[in-house]
C-alpha cells in the first residue's frame, strides 16, 4: 500500500426524514441561498420539507434555481453575484450531482474577487470557501461527499473536474425516499455512474491493497445485485437506500485508501464527450467503459481477469487471462444493457465528426489514465470502439 491521509469532513446523516437535522445543523436567523434544479424538488414535495425546516430557523431564504444537468458556469456566476449582493452565509444545495458541484463552484466564487471560471480551469488558487450542507435527491456522484465538482463551460464547450479541500459539504442530508422519483433512466445513469467510481478506483497498480480490493468488488456485486432488484420496483425503499449507500461510498474517498487513486481514464473521455454533446455522464460511462476494458486488456489482461472471476463470477476453468478478461469486459456491457443503459456512440446519434476535439479536450489537462496512461491514439482507439 501506499502512504495515505483519510479525511472527510462531511457530516452524513442517511436514513427517513432526517430532512428534519437542518434544523439542528444550521443557526437561526442566517442568509441561505437554496439552490436547485429545473423544478423535480417542487413536484416531489422535498423543496416544501426543506422550506418547513428552514421557516424554523428563522432563515432569510433566497433562491437559485434551474440549474442544469452537467451545470454551466453562467448559472455559477449567477449564483455568485448573488452571494455577494444578499450577503449569503450559508449555501444549501438541493438536488443531484449537477446541483452540488454547481453549489461548490459557487461556494468558492463567493469568496474570489476574479471570474469563477479561473479557480474551476486552475490559473488561480481557492483560498476560502463559503459554507455550504447538502440535501441529496438522486443517487449517482458521491457528490454529496467528496471536494470534486465538475463544470461546463458552453463558450469554450469545456467540461472540467475541479476540486479542493474547501468545498468538501458541511453535512450532507440522505433521505432514500426522495429518489422515489427518480425517473427509470436517471436511475440507471446512477447505478452505472457509482459502478464506474468503483471501477476507476479498481483500477491502480498498486501493489497489496486486498482490503480495498474486496471492498470494491463486494460494492459491485451489490450494486448489481440490488440495481435490476430497483429498476423492477422504483418505489423500493429497500433497493433506493442500497443504491444511495452504495454511490456516496464509491466515490468518497473510501475506495482508494492506499492506493495510487485509480484510473479515471474513462471519465476524461466522457467529460469530453459531454462537453461538446451535453449527453447524460452516466450514459456516456456506460458505452465507454467496456470499451476501456477491452482497450487494456490487450496489453494486460490480468486485473480484468480478476474482476471477471471475483465480481462476475466467471469459472476460470480451462481458460487462460485473455480469454477470462475478455468475458469480464462482455459481461460488463451485458450487464449495463440489461438495465436499458446506451452501449454505442451511435445510441446518442455520435459520429466519428468530432473524434479530433473529443480526444483534444481528453487532454486539456495533462495526465490521462494511471493503470494504463492514454496517448490520443489509444484515446480515439476506445472512441472507434465505441462507435
Ligand atoms: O433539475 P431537476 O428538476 O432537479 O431534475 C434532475 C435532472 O433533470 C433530475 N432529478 C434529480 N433528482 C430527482 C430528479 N428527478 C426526479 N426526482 C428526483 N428526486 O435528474 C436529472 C439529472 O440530475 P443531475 O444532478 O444532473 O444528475 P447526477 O446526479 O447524475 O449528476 C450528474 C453531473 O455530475 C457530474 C457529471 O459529470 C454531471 O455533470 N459528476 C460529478 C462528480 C462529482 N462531483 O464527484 C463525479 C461524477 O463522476 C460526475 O462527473
Ligand atoms: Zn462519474
Amino acid at each position: 500500500m501506499e502512504t495515505f491521509l483519510q479525511y472527510n469532513p462531511t457530516k452524513l446523516y442517511f436514513g427517513k426524514d432526517e430532512v428534519k437535522q437542518l434544523a439542528s445543523v444550521l443557526d437561526k436567523g442566517l442568509n441561505i441561498l437554496l439552490v436547485y434544479g429545473g423544478g423535480s424538488i417542487k413536484r416531489n414535495g422535498v423543496y416544501n420539507d426543506v422550506m418547513d425546516q428552514l421557516n424554523k430557523l428563522d432563515a432569510q431564504v433566497f433562491e437559485l434555481s434551474g440549474v442544469e444537468p452537467n451545470p454551466r458556469v453562467t448559472t455559477v456566476r449567477k449564483g455568485v453575484e448573488l452571494c455577494k449582493k444578499e450577503g449569503i452565509d450559508f449555501i444549501l444545495a438541493v438536488g443531484g450531482g449537477s446541483v452540488i458541484d454547481c453549489t461548490k463552484a459557487i461556494s468558492a466564487g463567493a469568496k474570489f474577487e476574479g471570474d469563477v471560471w479561473e479557480l474551476i480551469t486552475g490559473k488561480a488558487t481557492i483560498h476560502e470557501a463559503l459554507p455550504f450542507g447538502t440535501v441529496l435527491t438522486l443517487a449517482a456522484t458521491s457528490s454529496e461527499m467528496n471536494c470534486v465538482s465538475v463544470i461546463t463551460n458552453w463558450e469554450t464547450k469545456d467540461k472540467l473536474g475541479w476540486g479542493s479541500p474547501h468545498v468538501f459539504p458541511q453535512f450532507s442530508i440522505l433521505d432514500p425516499s426522495y429518489t422515489f422519483s427518480v425517473p427509470r433512466d436517471q436511475t440507471v445513469y446512477g447505478i452505472v455512474d457509482s459502478m464506474s467510481h468503483a471501477l476507476e478506483n479498481y483500477f491502480h497498480r498498486t501493489e497489496n491493497a486486498p482490503m480495498i480490493d474486496g471492498f470494491i468488488e463486494s460494492l459491485l456485486r451489490t450494486a448489481m445485485e440490488a440495481g435490476p432488484k430497483l429498476l423492477m420496483d422504483l418505489q423500493s425503499y429497500k433497493h433506493r437506500e442500497t443504491m444511495m449507500y452504495i454511490s456516496t461510498t464509491a466515490y468518497n474517498g473510501t475506495l482508494s485508501n492506499g492506493t495510487d487513486g485509480g484510473d479515471w481514464a474513462t471519465h476524461r473521455i466522457e467529460h469530453a464527450i459531454s462537453a461538446i454533446y451535453d449527453i447524460p455522464h452516466g450514459g456516456g460511462l456506460a458505452i465507454l467503459f467496456p470499451n476501456w476494458l477491452e482497450h487494456v486488456l490487450e496489453d494486460d489482461p490480468s486485473r480484468v481477469k480478476q474482476l471477471a472471476v471475483n465480481v462476475f463470477g466467471i469459472s476460470p476453468e480451462g481458460k487462460d487471462d485473455m480469454e477470462l478478461a475478455r468475458e469480464g469486459a462482455k459481461a460488463l456491457r451485458e450487464f449495463w444493457n440489461s438495465l436499458g443503459a446506451p452501449s454505442t456512440l451511435a445510441d446518442y446519434d455520435i459520429d466519428d465528426s468530432e473524434f479530433d476535439a473529443i480526444v483534444e479536450k481528453t487532454f486539456i489537462k495533462p495526465g490521462v489514465g494511471t493503470y494504463k496512461e492514454m496517448d490520443h491514439d489509444s484515446v480515439r482507439d476506445i472512441l472507434r470502439r465505441s462507435l
